[in-house]
């Protein structure tokens, strides 16, 4: 791929989904456009570049956003978070909700699905004590490959080996034809819609806890900020915003303040701060470039050897590092990494 080329990739698909490509990740991109160059029957990535800057090829520019989005979701991600939410933030909206008997959950680029049932299934465990409630899961992604995927429910034996214990496979699953797929009971719970996280979301109403996990990392610092004001304008003023692991809201949005004593990743709305959800916010733009890195000290060494792996597996250093710090304390530092 020309330079040229790829700069003018980079410029649709920040327009397009928010993604912010890194240099560095070329060939992989490269990889990724090529089913998209056959199904278009496009000869050459300068091909698809120039048909992409051709007006009311809005098809061509949804399949390219999708062939190079991360996908990666697993059952369960961050177990810390699942567990907080049913032993304290649920209970605790639930005292809160006594009288409407209603939660409002919206899973926010749910990629194929794997966030949303988990939270189905966290949901269905509490059966018994939420009989007479209605706690309605709204997901939604950009993706229409990863939603079709999701409102399938269905999953590879590898898919449901990371993350999903044991017993929640053999009681929410069935196995009809090879592979594993989510049980009615389960699918219906969740509600898929295609969204897009650059445009407006006033229409979905107010949620009581509101998951946008591991997709901001791909964002710039501005986007972050006007995403991140879109959700507050989303959320009940006693609301829960949860973001990945090693995601956070500071520097790029005032809006939020961490809820003390949670594993990680949970925000609740600052009572200070009026959230309109209108218009990019004070930080809009601001950049805190070690909000993520906080707790990681990295030698030269090994941000070039996490950076290869990274390419390897095309995620950008952020993503790696959200991973790493999403697997615990205990899972390193083999990879290099020394925490702070
Ligand atoms: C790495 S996955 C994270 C999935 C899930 N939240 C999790 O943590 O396991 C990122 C997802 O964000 C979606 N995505 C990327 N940009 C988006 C955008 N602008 N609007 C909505 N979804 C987007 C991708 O399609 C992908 O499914």
């Amino acid at each position: 791929m020309m330079m040229h080329e790829f700069e003018a990739l980079r410029r649709v698909l920040r327009d397009y989904s928010g993604a912010e490509l890194k240099e560095n990740t070329i060939a992989i991109v490269d990889a990724k456009l090529a089913p998209v160059l056959k199904a278009f029957r496009l000869l050459s990535i300068g091909d698809l570049t120039a048909a992409l800057m051709r007006p009311g090829n809005d098809c061509l520019r949804q399949c390219v956003a999708e062939a190079v989005a991360v996908n990666e979701s697993y059952f369960f991600r961050n177990r810390e978070c699942f567990s907080y939410l049913s032993d304290v933030l649920l209970p605790r909206l639930m005292e809160r909700r006594a009288h409407t008997r209603r939660i409002r959950i919206w899973c926010a680029a749910c990629s194929t699905g794997q966030e949303p049932y988990s939270l189905a299934m966290l949901l269905a465990d509490m059966s018994a004590a939420l009989d007479g409630w209605t706690v309605e899961i709204l997901a939604t992604d950009f993706s229409q490959a990863a939603l079709r995927k999701a409102r399938d429910g269905l999953y590879t034996q590898f898919e449901v080996q990371r993350g999903l214990p044991a017993a929640k496979l053999i009681e929410y699953f069935e196995k009809p034809d090879g592979a594993w797929q989510i049980k009615p009971e389960i699918r219906r719970r969740v509600v898929f819609r295609e969204h897009n996280l650059l445009e407006d979301c006033a229409g979905f109403g107010r949620f009581d806890v509101i998951l946008c996990r591991n997709v901001m990392i791909y964002f710039d610092a501005a986007l972050r900020a006007t995403v991140l004001k879109r959700l507050a304008g989303r959320l009940e003023p006693d609301g829960y915003l949860i973001l990945g692991a090693a995601e956070t809201t500071t520097g790029f949005s005032r809006d939020f303040v961490r809820v003390p004593d949670n594993p990680s990743g949970v925000f609740c709305l600052d009572p200070g701060a009026a959230h309109t959800g209108e218009g990019p916010g004070p930080w809009a733009g601001r950049k805190e470039p070690m909000a993520q890195l906080r707790s990681v000290e990295l030698d030269r060494a090994t941000v070039d050897r996490l950076e290869a792996k990274a390419r390897a597996r095309g995620l950008t250093l952020a993503a790696l590092l959200a991973e790493f710090a999403e697997a615990g304390p205990h899972a390193g530092p083999s990879n290099g990494l020394k925490r702070g």
